[in-house]
């Protein structure tokens, strides 16, 4: 079985990122021939200035190794060090139709948020088609608000072969419910783009602060509470283990609980979740060479794989 997911380097990664697609992507890649990207071509949809795509790309790459990516298992890259995708996207253009890209909710969703409605935002899925087709993909974890990007890629695969003949292999989403959707500090699902996330590797100090920030209704102390539409609880939860998150429930529907005392514990075993990583991370930082080799080992794979494929899909379209 082989596995792809990729994540954009367009700003810190955060719990959200972390729970709905690091974690799961991290645990598939003991199952099955693991392929992890940067999708720096995608973040370029967003991010216009050099340095900052670069360092974005840094910390992605550091982030994920600290979190236990394994390079041994899993071939981890820069997507435009695998530039095949982007004559894919070519190939899986002409067969695109507008009304496909028209009904995307995420095209939608950033232009609400006020990012320029370029070519590149709009044909944005078809790229991402490409990197999951470029290495014939089985499986794809993401986050929730990603499966209707998987889902055009399965259209186009589809397409492509009644088209030309079987050249891509159709995949399916990978999605956890149960993390499908992490709330951010103010309520709304977290994300980069609302100012509203808990970072993966910001300071002790600053990760406490805003686990102090996040909204919750204005029961007194004393009153009973409701865990299931508690924003600190759906954090707590995350990083509890089952009977820890049970006895957490059953002290919220007591009353006496104040949410301060459920912020402080979900910071805390946030903290202890993450200690392993943070120490890893700051040894990986001093040793940016050996970052850069993981990388070059992993697009030298990758890249392979989409040669390979592209070949069958010229052939298959005429150019060869
Ligand atoms: P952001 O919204 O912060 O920009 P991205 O859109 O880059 O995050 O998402 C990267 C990955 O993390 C995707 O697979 C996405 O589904 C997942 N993800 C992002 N935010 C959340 C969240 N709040 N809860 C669950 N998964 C998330
Ligand atoms: N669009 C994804 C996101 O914003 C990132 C991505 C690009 C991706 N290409 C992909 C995810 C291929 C999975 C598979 O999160």
């Amino acid at each position: 079985m082989r596995i792809l997911s990729g994540i954009q380097p367009s700003g810190k990664l955060h719990i959200g990122n972390y729970f709905g697609m690091m974690k799961p992507a991290l645990e598939l890649q003991e199952q099955g021939e693991a392929f992890l990207f940067i999708a720096d071509y995608h973040a370029m949809t967003t991010v216009s200035n050099a340095d900052q795509l670069r360092q974005g790309v840094r910390d992605v790459a550091l982030d994920f190794l600290a979190c236990g990516l394994n390079p041994e298992k899993t071939a981890f890259y820069r997507q435009s060090d695998v530039p095949e995708v982007t004559e894919l996207t070519w190939l899986l253009s002409v067969i695109t139709p507008m009304g496909l890209l028209e009904r995307c909710h995420s095209y939608k969703d950033k232009l609400a948020k006020g990012i320029a409605p370029t070519h590149g935002l709009f044909s944005y899925p078809v790229l991402m088609a490409a990197d999951i087709l470029a290495v014939q993909s089985d499986i794809v974890p993401v986050g929730r608000d990603q499966k209707q990007h998987v889902e055009v890629t399965r259209d186009l695969a589809i397409k492509f072969n009644l088209a030309y003949g079987e050249t891509f292999k159709v995949p399916e989403p990978s999605i956890r419910e149960s993390v499908a959707v992490v709330p951010g500090v103010d309520g709304q699902k977290m994300s980069k783009s609302y100012n509203n996330t808990i970072e993966l590797f910001a300071p002790e100090k600053e990760t406490k602060k805003k686990f102090m920030r996040v909204v919750t209704d204005s029961r007194t102390l004393e009153e009973p509470k409701v865990p299931e539409e508690c924003n600190v609880f759906a954090l707590y939860r995350l990083f509890a283990t089952d009977a820890q998150r049970e006895e957490m429930a059953a002290r919220y529907r007591a009353g006496g609980l104040g949410y301060g005392t459920v912020k402080a514990a979900a910071f805390e075993l946030m903290m202890e979740t993450f200690a392993p990583f943070r120490k890893k991370r700051e040894e990986l930082e001093k040793n940016t060479d050996y970052v850069e080799e993981v990388l070059r080992k992993g697009a030298a794979r990758a890249r392979d794989e989409a040669r390979r494929t592209l070949k069958t899909a010229r052939r298959a379209v005429g150019l060869e």
